[in-house]
């Protein structure tokens, strides 16, 4: 396989493998919602799927569980490096209808058609979403389907309960530093008109947003994690300072203001125990510390 160097270098997130282990993590936090969109827009067994700009491969495995052994997957992405753990991660899975290409969506030259195209955070990195979706749609045999989910990070300031003034301040700094690189950060919202300027049907939408609330949740270091992808451009626009930023302590301290306002709130109710906290864990057992 090799790397292809035009469009990589204009992927603001990059592919060091800290990147990659927060796309894991990222990818446990959405990856619910992902499964539930797709199988709700119609991927069924013994389909041919496509998914641009795969990453580590979480949509394409979940995509391989929906459409079976009777149907395959293509997983396509600039980069060399992502696409060898996604295979190894296919693999794992015991997945033999799961193949990866390297290759810039902007530049493809498949001929092969297919009956789902699909992708995640992936139209917000793409110059001319419009065209590209047009360009698709000439891939899908008829009744194919199109399926796309992606982000509105602004409104990601209200994604902890309470609100917490450090995680409403990386959100902006991801925010800014998106608009700054040319990356859309408000391509979930923008789904509709980009469908219908593709000349379209207007989609089937949905929001759906994972909301802190609970020490364990992994959206403090996905939050860091983007900013620590983000820490080059952060600085070259001026956006912020790694003093600002703080990067290694950063998901503690989101945690921590988030949970401490929640200790703050228990200690100040009477014959409430400050630091007792519940949760469940992976086995879904209750847990009370
Ligand atoms: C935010 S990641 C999402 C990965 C995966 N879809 C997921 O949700 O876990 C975006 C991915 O798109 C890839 N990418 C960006 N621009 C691309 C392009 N023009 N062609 C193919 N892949 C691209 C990047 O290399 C990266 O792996």
């Amino acid at each position: 396989m090799s790397e292809i160097q035009s469009s990589v270098q204009s992927y603001a997130l990059g592919h060091t493998p800290e990147a990659f282990q927060r796309l894991l993590v990222q990818g446990q936090l959405f990856n619910p919602f992902t499964r539930r969109m797709l199988s709700d827009a119609g991927l069924r067994a013994g389909m041919h799927v496509l998914d641009l700009g795969c990453g580590l491969g979480d949509v394409s495995l979940l995509a391989a569980e929906l459409v079976g052994e009777q149907g395959s997957v293509l997983g396509m992405d600039t980069s060399a490096s992502v696409l060898q753990l996604a295979h190894e991660r296919a693999q794992a899975a015991g997945f033999s209808h799961v193949a990866f290409l390297v290759g810039n969506i902007d530049e493809m030259a498949l001929t092969q058609q297919f009956d789902a195209i699909i992708g995640r955070l992936i139209l917000m990195y793409l110059q001319e979403p419009a065209a590209m979706l047009r360009r698709l749609a000439k891939l899908l045999r008829p009744g194919g389907v199109l399926a796309f989910q992606e982000h509105d990070i602004p409104s990601q300031v209200d994604a902890t309960l309470p609100a917490s003034p450090l995680w409403q301040q990386a959100v902006t700094w991801v925010t800014r530093a998106f608009q700054m690189a040319g990356v859309e950060s408000r391509m979930g919202m923008k789904l509709c008109g980009t469908f219908l300027e593709a000349s379209l049907p207007a989609p089937h939408l949905r929001y759906e947003a994972a909301i802190g609330a609970g020490p364990e949740w992994a959206g403090f270091e996905v939050l860091a994690g983007v900013v620590r992808d983000l820490l080059p451009l952060l600085q070259k626009f001026g956006i912020a300072t790694l003093e600002d930023i703080g990067i290694e302590t950063l998901a503690a301290r989101l945690r921590e203001e988030v949970e401490g306002s929640h200790d703050s709130r228990r200690s100040s109710r009477p014959g409430h125990a400050s630091r007792r906290r519940i949760g469940v864990d992976r086995a879904g057992h209750r847990l009370v510390r």
